[in-house]
């Protein structure tokens, strides 16, 4: 018995479709599809009707096109490899006008989307200014040497934060700058700016958008905490065995450096995961399910954790530490990490992964 992932494509893919419903969708697929697989995300997708697709590594950008001729792909993050975004037909993003003033020549003929900075301070133009001066200067440029302008966004970095005013300070900046830059009279074939959490708070798209930009809700996690978790749902499970279940004494301490000291005599079930499969230790300071039941975790080692136990827990028992009925963002809201960072932990090396078609 080893500790495993299983996904359920079938769910998941029935997933996508709930939470899509009938929007346009850029699916994020960044970091090999927030760790679930490049190509498992890509094909379910597909299959979900979705066919834009964004990610920040050109490599993966080459690995889609190779998945599918008929999608179109955006890089998130520029790329200087101007013959392969030629080459396999993707469109990057502008991330400033230095960059356009330093690259005018060869990115003739290149597809791109003109990015706002806003308040996030990672990568874009600065202003709608910025903007009309590389629209103009692309204009006046004879039509062989031009880039495409295929696309216009930004990224709100405070659309899950409620108790501060930035998410409404993102949002109508960057609605100022588009409404400036169409008002120019320029058309994009994209526009995106929403990433999950704001595509729900919104209740879906904003104005004048062509596509939400969404990551986390199509992988299962919800964006904030106050969303019902019929909003997405986690069709994935990280489940480990009960090694032994063992007796220990008022007193007597476990695990590396007096890790757990009983206060009373209890149960200890040792079970075969660890961090070295994923487990983030501020996941471990919570509990696991066993036979439908919540215990809590008492020490986490490499490959090993303690989780005390009662007598209905025998060895051999499945331990689940993250399921549809124990998800990945009830830990983010206690605080454990982010959706994200709790599944681009879990290490698909060590654990066996099983994929249920
Ligand atoms: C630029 C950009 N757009 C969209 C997303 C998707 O965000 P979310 O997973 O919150 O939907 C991300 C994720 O970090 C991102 O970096």
């Amino acid at each position: 018995m080893v500790a495993s992932i299983t996904i359920d494509e079938r769910k998941f893919i029935q997933n996508v479709h709930h939470v899509v419903k009938d929007q346009p969708v850029m699916a994020v697929v960044k970091n090999d599809a927030y760790h679930f697989g490049l190509e498992f995300a890509v094909t379910s997708f597909i299959e979900a009707g979705i066919t834009t697709f964004a990610t920040t590594s050109l490599q993966e950008a080459i690995r889609i096109r190779q998945l599918s001729d008929a999608v179109y792909i955006f890089l998130m993050n520029a790329s200087v490899h101007f013959d392969l975004l030629k080459q396999y037909d993707i469109a990057m993003t502008m991330p400033s006008l230095s960059f356009y003033n330093e690259y005018k020549t060869q990115l003739a003929g290149i597809k791109v989307h003109l990015e706002y900075e806003n308040l996030l301070h990672r990568s874009g133009l600065k202003d709608q200014t910025e903007m009309e001066v590389l629209l103009k200067s692309n204009d006046e440029q004879p039509s062989e040497q031009q880039l495409i302008v295929d696309g216009i966004w930004t990224h709100f970095g405070y659309a899950d934060e409620f108790d501060v005013e930035e998410y409404q300070i993102e949002r109508n900046d960057w609605l100022t700058c588009l409404e400036y830059v169409l008002n120019l009279g320029y058309q994009f074939n994209y526009i995106h700016a929403q990433n999950s959490a704001s595509y729900v708070r919104e209740d879906g798209m904003l104005n004048q958008h062509t596509h939400a930009r969404l990551g986390i809700i199509l992988y299962g996690s919800r964006p904030y905490s106050t969303l019902p978790t019929t909003i997405t749902e986690q069709n994935f499970t990280v489940s480990a065995n009960v090694i032994q279940v063992r007796d220990i004494k008022q007193g007597e301490t476990c695990g590396y450096s007096f890790q757990f000291t009983a206060d009373k005599d209890c149960l200890i079930a040792v079970v075969d995961i660890g961090y070295g499969d994923g487990i983030l230790k501020t996941r471990a300071k919570h509990d696991a399910l066993i036979n439908g039941k919540r215990y809590p975790i008492r020490g986490l080692m490499m490959s090993h954790m303690f989780v005390e136990v009662d007598t209905t827990v025998k060895s051999g028992d499945t331990v689940t530490l993250y399921s549809n009925n124990i998800r990945i963002d009830e830990y983010t809201f206690k605080g454990v990490g982010a959706n994200s960072e709790q599944i681009s932990a879990l290490n698909h090396h060590s654990l066996i992964k099983e994929i249920i078609t």
